[in-house]
């Protein structure tokens, strides 16, 4: 991947209360297995779709994976190291998905 990017893992109390720090755990280890040194995966205070997660944004590429499971994180992964994105778990609506990509781009992290 070109730019280095960031995983950012929603740990608000609906995405926590599903599991979201144990995912963010993980990811974190998949990432390292996979060898892939430019990939971060930082906390994030909430994507404003609290029903649909846990929510995973990957940043500056802008990917919004929702109700992300442990059993996701090898595609997720398989999509950092290049494979194309995971369609299955692109669902949130895209007019939330700009406003949330438009803050990002503003660089309150
Ligand atoms: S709690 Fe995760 S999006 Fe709001």
């Amino acid at each position: 991947m070109p730019v280095s990017q960031s995983c950012l893992v929603c740990q608000n109390i609906d995405c926590k209360s599903r599991g979201s720090e144990q995912l963010a755990a993980e990811l974190q280890q998949k990432i390292a297995a996979k060898g892939l040194t430019d990939v971060d995966v930082k906390p994030y205070m909430c994507f404003g779709a609290c029903q649909e997660g846990p929510n995973v944004v990957i940043y500056p590429e802008k990917n919004w994976y929702a109700h992300v499971k442990s059993e996701d994180l090898d595609d997720i992964v398989a999509h950092l190291a290049g494979a194309p994105h995971v369609q299955r778990l692109d669902t949130i609506d895209s007019s939330l998905k700009e406003l949330i990509y438009q803050l990002l781009d503003t660089g309150v992290f």
